[in-house]
Formats: structure tokens, sequence, C-alpha cells
């Protein structure tokens, strides 16, 4: 059986990965320069910055068992950042138990891992389906990528709408997973300082603060040393400012910064990325997965499964679970 997969993010990656160990043709395709997703960081000359997801944790067995083959690989590390959150808008302590993984030296080095043995086309966006009643036939600008007997989509919810056009009008009950936005934006800016302005390495935002997450970018393994902090805005707050350009977030962000610190500081931001497609939208159901055999096609991804990488990888692995029944 051949099985395409779109897209190399943590779903994609875990799907392939057990398909291939089962003994399945899959070919995996990714539009990025390499497999990895919203799990991103980005190559700096002084080292990577976690764009992306910061950290990641483990509360399925199964997951936690794929935590450990990965730690032992040295794919991943434990992240033990000394933790504050906001507390009416000052930072306060918050220390707590929880175990927390970064990818090791970067966030997508996990998803590389999955993917070693599977056949991967990185710089290759998929932007049309046909599906002929047995086969889906896949093309990127024009060119035919091949002839498969199963598709799965791992890419987000937004995205799987707009290949699946076709698919929708043979089946318009795949229209449910599409009336409401699962993921939501954000902003995600790093701003260098001359110093620390405190003794900790991530702080939880508070509801209705702009800022949801800020994290010292040099308390993780292969990271950017110095004062790199990296911020991430509110779902709301990225929004609310979606269209605008990264030189008005630059100084919003320096803004929020000055605020949280109450004095002048020397800052200068280095990167600003947004992310269209990224947290839970927490009115969104969870499904777990999609498999439609009627039309030999999958969809997996942490949209249909609460948001997380932990949930990203759950819902590719139930995926290639069913694809194999
Ligand atoms: P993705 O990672 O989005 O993978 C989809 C892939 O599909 C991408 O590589 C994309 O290039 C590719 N693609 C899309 N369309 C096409 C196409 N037409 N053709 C070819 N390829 C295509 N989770 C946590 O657990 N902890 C965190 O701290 C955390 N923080 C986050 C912060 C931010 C700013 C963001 C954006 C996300 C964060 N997350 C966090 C969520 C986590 O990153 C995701 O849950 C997880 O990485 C999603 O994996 P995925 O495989 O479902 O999707
Ligand atoms: P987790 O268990 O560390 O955090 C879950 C939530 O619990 C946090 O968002 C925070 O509100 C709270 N929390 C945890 N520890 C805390 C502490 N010590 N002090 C104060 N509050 C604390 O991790 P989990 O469940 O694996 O979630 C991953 C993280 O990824 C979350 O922080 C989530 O918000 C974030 N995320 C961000 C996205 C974005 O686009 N910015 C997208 C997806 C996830």
């Amino acid at each position: 059986m051949s099985i395409a997969i779109i897209g190399a993010g943590m779903a994609g990656a875990a799907c392939a990965s057990r398909l291939v160990r089962q003994g399945q043709q899959v070919t995996v395709f990714d539009k990025g320069r390499s497999a990895g997703g919203r799990m991103s960081s980005k190559r700096t000359v002084q080292g990577y910055l976690d764009l992306g997801a910061q950290y990641f944790t483990a509360r399925d067995a199964a997951f936690m068992a794929q935590c450990q083959h990965w730690l032992r690989a040295g794919n991943i590390a434990q992240w033990q950042g000394r933790l504050a959150r906001l507390d009416n808008g000052i930072v306060v302590a918050s220390p707590d138990e929880s175990v927390r993984f970064v990818g090791a030296p970067s966030m997508q080095a996990p998803v590389a891992a999955l993917l070693h043995a599977v056949s991967l086309h990185t710089g290759c966006q998929v932007d049309q389906l046909a599906f002929d009643g047995k086969r889906w036939q896949l093309f990127s600008a024009g060119v035919s990528l091949g002839q498969f007997n199963h598709l799965v989509l791992a890419i987000p919810q937004q995205q799987a709408e707009q290949l699946l056009q076709y698919a929708i009008s043979l089946n318009p009950e795949l229209n449910q997973l599409f009336a409401t936005p699962a993921l939501l934006p954000c902003w995600a800016v790093n701003v260098t300082l001359a110093h620390s302005p405190w003794p900790y390495d991530g702080i939880f935002g508070e509801t209705g603060h702009p800022l949801s997450w800020l994290a010292r970018q040099g308390s993780k393994p292969g990271r950017c040393q110095g004062e790199h902090w990296l911020l991430h805005f509110s779902a709301a707050f990225s929004q609310q400012y979606l269209e605008a350009d990264s030189s008005e977030i630059a100084k919003l962000a320096l803004q929020a910064l000055q605020q949280l610190t109450g004095e002048p500081l020397s800052a200068k931001v280095s990167h600003c990325h947004r992310w269209r497609y990224a947290q839970q939208n927490p009115a969104f159901p969870h499904y777990g997965m999609v498999y439609r055999p009627e039309l030999a096609l999958g969809l997996a991804g942490d949209w249909l499964n609460g948001g997380r990488v932990e949930n990203a990888w759950l819902s590719g692995v139930q995926l290639a679970r069913e694809l194999q029944r």
C-alpha cells in the first residue's frame, strides 16, 4: 500500500514512522526547508532560537515511552527552567515539579529522528489533489508528485480545508471539521537585553495580558547564549494585530516588556514571526484524528486533538493504527 503524507510536523512524522515500521511504503511532503513544522528553532550565529513550541510535557504512557527513547538517543533534553508567572502585571516566582522537555540541539530534533528512515521531500508545497475513486494524485506547481493508495493530511486545519475542497464536495460531512477555526494566531518576538531583568527562565502570562509567555533562550541546551528573551503574544492580541507589520509588533513588544520591568530597558528586537495557525481554540471539539476509508483519506494534527506537541504525536500514531486495520 502506498501512502502519501502531507506535513512533516510532529503528527505527520509520528504517523509516517509507525507506518514505515509496519512495512508500508510512505512518502512525506513538506513545504518547509526542513521537517518540524511548529516545532521550529531558527538557526542564528549565536545558537538556536525557539520561535514556535517552547517545551513539551508527557502525560500519556505511550508518549512518555517515546520521550524516554528520545532522551536516550539525545534527541531531547529535560528543561529545568526557573518558572514564574504574572500576577496583576507583576512577575512572581511559580516553581513546580512538572517534567518539561525540549528538542536537542533544536526543537525539530525529535521530529527529524522520527523521519530518519522515511522518504521525505522538503521544500515541496502540495497545492492540488485529485482522487479518481481509488487513488490520490498530488501536484505541486502543476507537476505531479505521484499516485498513492492513501492520503494523509497532517497540516493545520485552515490549510487542510484549502486542499480538500474537492473531497468536501464528494463528502459534505467533512464540512463539519471546518465550521469553527481550530487554531488561533500567535505573534512571536525575540528581544535581546543587556542584562536579565529577572532571576527566571520562563514566565507564564495571565488572562487579559498581551503577553502569554516569555522565555530566556539561553536556559535551554544549544540555544542562543546571553539575554535572548522570546515573547509570545496572547491569541486575543495576536488576532487583533494579525495584519500589523513586524516593526509595529516590535515596538509593542518592547513597550510590554518595559511595563513588566518598570524601568527603562536597553533592548533590541532581533526577530518577529507571525504564526497564523498556532494555538488551539478551546471551543473546537477533540476528534483525535479523522479516517474516511471511502475516500482513502486520513487527517491528523494537534488541531484535531486538543493542541500541544504530545497531542500531535498521539493523533499521528492513532491514525497510523487506523490505516493498518
Ligand atoms: P505542524 O507542526 O504545523 O506541521 C504541519 C506541517 O505541514 C508543517 O511542517 C508545514 O510546513 C506543512 N505543510 C502545511 N501545508 C502544506 C502543504 N500544502 N504542502 C506541504 N507541506 C505543508 N506545544 C507544546 O506542547 N508546548 C509549547 O510550548 C508550545 N508552544 C507553541 C508556541 C507557538 C508559537 C506555536 C505556533 C505552537 C506551540 N505549540 C506548543 C504547539 C505545537 O507546536 C503543535 O501542537 C505541534 O507542533 C503541531 O504539530 P503538527 O504536526 O500537528 O502540525
Ligand atoms: P504545562 O503543563 O507546563 O502548562 C499548561 C498551562 O498550565 C500553562 O499554559 C500555564 O497556564 C499553566 N502552568 C503550568 N505550570 C505553571 C507554573 N509553574 N506557574 C504558573 N502556571 C503554570 O504544559 P503543557 O500543558 O504541555 O502546555 C504547553 C504549553 O504550550 C502551555 O504553556 C501552552 O499555553 C503553550 N502553547 C502555546 C501555544 C502558542 O501558540 N503560544 C500553542 C500551544 C501551546
